[in-house]
């Protein structure tokens, strides 16, 4: 097992998850687990309710296990207080939704630096981070637009660069092309598949697209709250 130490990005051990709504408890996951290494794009899919969401939220610590363990880099994340897990998602995790989740009222630079802000660090130091990264996701000229300025896939594209901006261990999808006409989908997959490939960066992509999902390197099913 040692010699997996520090190979291994994430990994879900006996994940389950119930929610209790009054006095019904639905079981979501059931005993769930998987390991995915670094440097993969993987994409999760199955049938829509079958808990995909669900296990991206838990395993990015954005929700925690009813029972299991997440291992973020070898570290048991899943029983994180809510200071220590914000801290965390902030500096080791970079999540992109299928609604871009942008500030309205900031402009693509200060949607980028956002998270890095937060975590009070200074936007001068992070001056050639930001540069390179509007270019990689090909905005640099639109640094001072707000995202009602933008068609959906460019506010994806601030999406994909907040969420790369504090250089995450992973990098979590929840249908990023969900939103998108199929044209504009497939730039994004490009954009991430480069991301993946140019740089090593972990990605773990929940989609219901084949072709989104035929970019990557591993797909894992989900039906029913269980792999299949
Ligand atoms: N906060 C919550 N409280 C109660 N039930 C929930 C909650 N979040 C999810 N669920 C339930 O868990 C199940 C799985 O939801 P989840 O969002 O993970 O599905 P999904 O596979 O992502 O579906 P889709 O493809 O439609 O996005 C659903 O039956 C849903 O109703
Ligand atoms: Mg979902």
């Amino acid at each position: 097992m040692k010699q997996n130490v520090g190979k291994i990005a994430v990994e879900g051990k006996h994940i389950v998850k119930d929610f209790q709504i009054g006095s019904t408890t639905t079981k979501v996951l059931k005993d769930l687990s998987l390991q995915v290494a670094r440097g993969e794009f993987v994409s999760i899919m199955g049938p829509s309710g079958s808990g995909k969401s669900t296990l991206l939220y838990i395993l990015g610590g954005l929700d925690v296990p009813t029972s299991g363990q997440v291992l973020l880099n070898g570290t048991d994340i899943s029983r994180f207080g809510d200071e220590k897990m914000s801290r965390l998602r902030r500096q080791k995790i970079g999540f992109v939704f299928q609604f871009y989740n942008l500030i309205p009222n900031l402009n693509v630079e200060e949607n980028v630096m956002l998270p890095l802000l937060l975590d009070g660090k200074k936007m001068g130091s992070y001056k050639k981070q930001l540069h390179h990264i509007l270019e990689m996701v090909g905005l640099s000229d639109r640094r001072k637009h707000t995202p009602r300025e933008l068609s959906g896939g460019q506010q994806q594209r601030v999406a994909i660069a907040r969420a790369l901006i504090g250089n995450p261990e992973i990098l979590f999808a929840d249908e990023p092309t969900g939103n998108l006409d199929s044209k504009t989908g497939a730039e994004i997959m490009s954009l991430l598949q480069e991301i993946n490939q140019s740089s090593g960066q972990t990605i773990i992509m929940v989609t219901h697209s084949p072709e989104a999902a035929e970019c990557s390197s591993r797909i894992i099913t989900v039906q029913d709250g269980c792999i299949i």
